[in-house]
């Protein structure tokens, strides 16, 4: 069959990532998906800087815009970032020219996934995101397919691996939380700007997109009720281990009586927990359904390997003919469940 030609943009960790998965893994991924999968264009800031990739062959476009309309480019991947600017152009433009796209733009979705999807849904079109939900885990496939027969009451989780790694660190060795971040943000997985990290705001919009594919409701970003990690000191650590607990910035969202609950804040996790026993940098998922139970999903939610993978298990999808429009935000039949006042709880 035809090979699948891909348009990236953005070669930050991820980018790379994918061009050195489709490189290394090509024959494997070919079999599975059918097909080959090809980078033919790419679009990123620093033409010269080395990323360990060969980029022989690929055209370079110096517009990210311009991938959505190349004749070369049935696919594109976003991965520039940020809710709005040329994230925002590309993804609808892509759509706009009737071509699948695949994001890890979690900011973006939080804030636009609604007009992307209601775009994709009226296009017949793919709009994949596995990668921008706990990067490697498949928990965009384990809720929209794995749990597809279930009512889903909760999800919760540790969705940021840099708090979590910050919290494991003060535990373990009795620091400082600023001593920490600097790590966190040495080893790769801190936001541009850590403050989305350890404010709870990435936590957030992750929450938001898991929360609107569970409960098929309308993505509510402004809807979550949502506190970092700043104010806590290695001393309210020690204490909550003194009576069995560990604190973990945990997103939660449930439909109760009819309403979304959507919260992120420092919680006290009974220590024997999945959660709680999911330390360093790993992301750790619970989704609850009516027939199949408790789910627990745990593994790498960032960096360039896990994030670079889920964005091409969403290529393999599509390559293999998934042009489903995304199960996410069921624009269709998007029940409306009003938002919780959060206050309340
Ligand atoms: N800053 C994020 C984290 C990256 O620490 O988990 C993955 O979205």
């Amino acid at each position: 069959a035809s090979a699948l030609h891909i348009g990236i943009a953005g070669l930050g960790n991820v980018g790379a990532g994918v061009v050195k998965i489709l490189a290394q893994n090509a024959d494997l991924v070919a079999r599975r998906a059918g097909r080959p999968i090809v980078v033919t264009a790419v679009s990123a800031r620093d033409r010269n800087r080395d990323r360990g990739i060969s980029l022989d062959g690929i055209a370079w476009v110096d517009d990210a815009a311009e991938l959505a309309t190349r004749d070369d480019v049935d696919v594109v991947v976003e991965l520039i970032g940020g809710s709005d600017g040329p994230a925002l152009t590309l993804a609808r433009r892509t759509l706009g020219a009737a071509k699948p796209l695949v994001t890890a733009n979690k900011a973006m979705l939080a804030h636009h996934g609604l007009e992307l999807a209601q775009m994709a849904e009226a296009a017949d079109l793919p709009l994949k995101y596995e990668a921008a939900v706990a990067g490697g885990i498949p928990v965009i496939k384990g809720i929209s397919e794995g749990s597809a027969a279930n009512r889903i009451t909760r999800v919760y989780g540790l969705m940021n691996g840099t708090c979590n790694y910050i919290l494991s660190r003060m535990e373990a060795e009795g620091l400082g939380f600023a001593e920490v971040l600097a790590d966190a943000q040495a080893l790769g997985f801190a936001e541009a700007d850590p403050s989305f990290d350890i404010d709870g705001i990435d936590t957030a919009h992750k929450l938001s997109i898991l929360a609107a594919l569970a409960f098929g409701a309308a993505l509510d970003f402004a809807g979550v009720a949502c506190t970092g990690i700043r104010a806590i000191e290695s001393a309210d650590i020690a204490q909550a281990a003194a009576l069995g607990f560990r604190i973990k910035l945990v997103g939660l969202a449930e439909a109760e009586d009819g309403r979304l609950f959507q919260r992120v804040h420092p919680a006290l996790v009974p220590m024997a927990h999945p959660v709680a026993t999911t330390m360093g940098s790993l992301n750790a998922l619970v989704v609850e359904g009516d027939f199949v139970g408790r789910l627990f999903f745990q593994g790498r939610g960032a960096g360039e390997g896990p994030t670079a993978s889920a964005v091409v298990a969403d290529l393999v999808d599509i390559a293999r003919g998934d042009v489903r429009p995304p199960f996410v935000m069921p624009v269709a039949d998007l029940a409306a469940l009003p938002r919780a006042d959060a206050a309340g709880r």
